[in-house]
């Protein structure tokens, strides 16, 4: 379809411009201080799904951040793609690390360089433009599309799996597409089929009242700080292991074939290691980076706070001492199973000396689909228009939980069409897209939505 793919080859510079301003807006869905930005990005992102010409679009007020829907259903013989994505983009602490203002889109070296550029404004933007070199060009879409774009996904989409199921009949779909991964790796196009899910949970202790002198209370009282240290040095064992009750009971172990295609991806582990800055790299004994990294679940430390922690030296015994921990899961592990072997391990490990709480924070299911289904191998084709190359498959570890909530919601089977990259910072300093990629991106999805339809293109 040359007239599409000319209209996008025409319109670069002026993508660059229009993504500029969506990365403007500070959609920080952790701060309440940005509630008032969240809501903005929303309404942006409303009148930009209007002006690229789809219909009924609609700001659906939820409990916590407004979603986003949009709809183009004129294909009544094709089928329906709903295309999922988020708007809002995660904090950008620490500030000082970043080279140009975060909300301020700076293009070096062939990146466009802020927060939410790949991670997810920047890929659902993409789809954005492909529905536009559609209708600007053909005045019609070869499939029927529902956009539903939320404002929580970096707060665990809190309100989704309930407007998933009130709005069941109208997200009635025959695919999920998400573009919202990276790809396996620069030059290398890629399509995703696993995800990993997500349990995680704060820990506080408390051992007394108030913070003490440690000389005079020294030897007598527990130290939170230090029976914190305790608990989570139980958490795993030297080899890499878990060490909770029942925790590797339901994952699915690899297949020797499935290894065997990690194995055969273009993975250069010291370049990694390296790039990583990390002097050596850890993981579980007797499983290679990719599978610790896709296949294996972990236990991670995300944050720890106990006592004194600024300059110089105070001798002091901190009455309380907080973790923030999780742990990536794999199918078939299920996080509510997970966070009660958790929670009975954790107390087990826990001394009398001082009191716990446990709260749980947000989670999700692990994610997993078949390469061979035809959505997959649609996918795979408008990539290779895109790209000029077929993509590897692979699986990730990060977590998108409403994947699987649409899934059994509403019986879906899901694609992920992402166009990110490994090195893109996603919720680092200079998070950045890369502008080639973002644009082949374009010119695959206009291509995904031809090569669903079955139409040719
Ligand atoms: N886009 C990511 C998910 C992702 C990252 C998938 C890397 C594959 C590879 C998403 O925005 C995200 O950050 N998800 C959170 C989920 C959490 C908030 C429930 C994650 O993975 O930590
Ligand atoms: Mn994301
Ligand atoms: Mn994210």
């Amino acid at each position: 379809m040359d007239a599409v793919t000319d209209y996008v080859h025409m319109s670069r510079d002026r993508y660059i411009a229009e993504l500029t301003e969506y990365l403007a807006i500070p959609s920080i869905s952790a701060l309440p201080s940005h509630a008032d930005d969240v809501v903005r990005c929303a309404h942006w992102t409303a009148d930009e799904l209007g002006r690229v010409g789809l219909e009924n679009v609609r700001l659906i007020e939820t409990a916590g951040h407004p979603v986003v829907y949009a709809d183009w259903l004129h294909a009544p013989e094709a089928p329906t793609i709903l295309l999922y994505g988020h708007y809002d983009v995660q904090p950008v602490d620490p500030l000082d690390e970043w080279t140009s203002p975060p909300f301020k889109a700076t293009v070096r070296e062939g990146e466009i360089y802020a927060r939410g550029a790949a991670d997810d404004k920047g890929q659902i933007f993409m789809h954005f433009k492909a529905v536009e070199a559609w209708l600007k060009q053909v005045g019609r879409l070869p499939v029927n599309m529902k956009f539903i774009l939320e404002g929580e996904e970096e707060i665990g989409s809190r309100h989704l799996d309930g407007f998933t199921r009130e709005h069941q009949a109208e997200l009635a779909a025959d695919v999920l597409v998400i573009s919202d991964t990276p790809m396996f790796g620069r030059g290398v196009p890629s399509i995703c089929y696993g995800l990993r899910g997500l349990a995680y949970f704060q820990i506080d202790l408390r051992g007394t009242n108030s913070d003490l002198h440690s000389g005079s209370f020294g030897g007598v009282v527990a130290n939170p700080g230090f029976v914190l240290a305790q608990i989570l040095s139980q958490m795993k064992d030297r080899s890499g292991r878990v060490k909770i009750p029942g925790f590797y009971d339901d994952v699915r172990s690899l297949r020797d074939e499935e290894r065997a295609v990690f194995a055969e991806l273009p993975f250069n582990e010291r370049q990694y290691r390296t790039e990583l800055g990390a002097p050596k790299l850890a993981g579980e004994r007797n499983y290679t980076t990719l599978e610790r990294l896709w296949a294996r679940p972990t236990f991670e430390v995300n944050g720890l706070q106990a006592g004194f922690t600024g300059d110089g030296a105070k001798t002091v015994i901190p009455a309380v001492a907080m973790a923030k921990v999780s742990m990536r899961l794999v199918p078939e592990q299920d996080p509510d199973t997970i966070a009660g072997l958790f929670e009975t391990y954790l107390r087990k490990v826990t001394p009398k000396t001082v009191e716990l709480t446990v709260s749980r924070l947000h989670g999700g299911k692990p994610w997993m689909t078949n390469f061979d289904n035809p959505f997959v191998q649609a996918a795979a084709r408008a990539i290779e228009r895109g790209f000029g190359q077929a993509p590897v498959f692979n699986r990730e570890g990060g977590s998108i939980p409403v994947v699987s909530t649409f899934q059994e919601v509403l019986g879906l089977p899901t694609v992920l069409f992402g166009i990110g990259l490994p090195d893109e910072n996603a919720h680092a300093p200079n998070e950045k897209l890369d502008l080639g990629n973002f644009h082949n991106g374009v010119i695959a999805s206009t291509a995904l939505y031809a090569e669903i339809a079955g139409v040719e293109f």
